[in-house]
């Protein structure tokens, strides 16, 4: 029967038929069963295969809820039909039923051996037969039955993933929103830091996973700023030294709002919540040190000159060094009320200087490379 044949049958013969397939080389054979089973037929369907590659060729198409073959057949038998199909992604599970002489009980140890289900003696009495049928397709059901419902329970947990996922993004944004509310800055400024960021990673070969920790948190930089006095945040003109020392509190008061919860905190948000501890719960404290080390570190420079903590080269995490050069890239190249925004060749002869002073040589010169890249995220994200 051709596979389209079989799999329109199967559709005509709904869900609720089951599906037999039986393999002999004797057609005498397998008409006696044809017969045998005709008051079957309003719960069977019954397909016949006269030797094992048109039963291969069929079992592939056919979605068969139980197989019955016989052993001895010429060229291939039911033997390296049970190892094929049992080898086979679509037919590994399909319930097999092997039929042998009453003698051969070394035959009988190898086909349970290879993987079939049952055996039943030649010649086949009815009862037997329907009653063998029965128990083997009961089996198919409920295998049938819990791989659906393992589908089903997959399905669930990704889509759970995914709305976590989203959920958890969705609030790292708008916690960055909050702290460019304050500032003179746009919201678009906290994404294309975020895209420059990825891309300058991407560009030093970095880990996936710490690529993406650097993109998701990296709009976090300057949530500090919330706390901030509107006076000095939003003076025009230039600060004083108190002030500027007021100002450059913006990186620990962020990295305050990320730390850790205070312990009486963390078990009220464990008791509010309706979920296990998981593997997520890990990933969002890798989040929460990332975003804490950018957020610190972004205004350190690379010669120790840098605020709050003056520290210089490799002590600087390269998540700080990072953000570091994507921030006053764009602050640059971005207008403000005070400033025009600078070109690509003035911005890149202020920031120059900067390599090994300010910037990481290593960023630096990553940076050097996407400038173009730079580019596409302003045009993507214009202010
Ligand atoms: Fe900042
Ligand atoms: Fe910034």
């Amino acid at each position: 029967m051709l596979a389209t044949q079989q799999i329109e049958s199967a559709i005509e013969d709904g869900l609720t038929k089951k599906r037999i397939l039986f393999v002999d080389d004797e057609p005498n054979f397998l008409n006696g069963i044809r017969r045998m089973l005709r008051t079957y037929r309003d719960d069977w369907h019954m397909d016949f295969a006269g030797g094992v590659d048109e039963a291969v060729a069929m079992a592939e198409n056919g979605a068969y809820d139980t197989i019955v073959s016989d052993v001895n057949m010429p060229m291939k038998s039911g033997l390296d039909l049970l190892e094929i199909l049992r080898n086979r992604e679509q037919t590994r599970n399909v319930p097999i039923i092997i039929l042998t002489g009453n003698a051969e009980s070394d035959l009988k140890r190898r086909a349970l051996d290879i993987g079939a289900t049952d055996l039943l003696n030649k010649p086949v009495a009815q009862d037997d037969l329907v009653a063998r049928l029965r128990s083997v397709l009961r089996l198919k059901a409920y295998q049938d039955q819990i791989l659906h419902q393992n589908e089903t329970l997959e399905r669930r947990v990704r889509e759970r993933t995914v709305d976590l996922e989203r959920a958890r993004r969705d609030i790292i944004w708008r916690l960055a929103k909050a702290g460019e509310f304050r500032d003179e800055e746009t919201g678009d400024h906290v994404i294309r830091v975020a895209c420059c960021s990825r891309a300058l990673a991407q560009e030093l070969s970095m880990p996936p996973d710490e690529i993406q920790s650097i993109f998701l948190t990296s709009p976090l930089h300057d949530v500090g700023k919330i706390g901030i006095p509107d006076r000095i945040l939003l003076k025009n003109g230039a600060l004083t030294e108190d002030e500027r020392a007021i100002m450059q509190r913006h990186c620990v008061i962020g990295a305050s709002i990320l730390q850790a919860q205070p312990k009486r905190i963390s078990a009220f948000l464990d008791e509010s919540s309706d979920y296990a501890d998981d593997g997520k719960v890990q990933e969002s404290d890798r989040l929460r040190d990332t975003a804490i080390q950018i957020i610190m570190t972004h205004h350190e420079k690379w010669d120790g000159s840098g605020y709050p903590n003056s520290i210089a080269g490799d002590a600087i995490p390269i998540s700080g060094q990072i953000v570091a050069v994507a921030d006053v890239y764009d602050a640059m190249r971005s207008e403000r009320p005070y400033k025009r925004a600078f070109t690509v060749p003035e911005t890149l002869d202020h920031m120059r200087p900067g390599r090994g002073s300010h910037f990481s040589p290593r960023v630096f010169d990553a940076f050097i490379n996407i400038v173009s890249t730079f580019e596409e995220v302003r045009e993507r994200f214009a202010q």
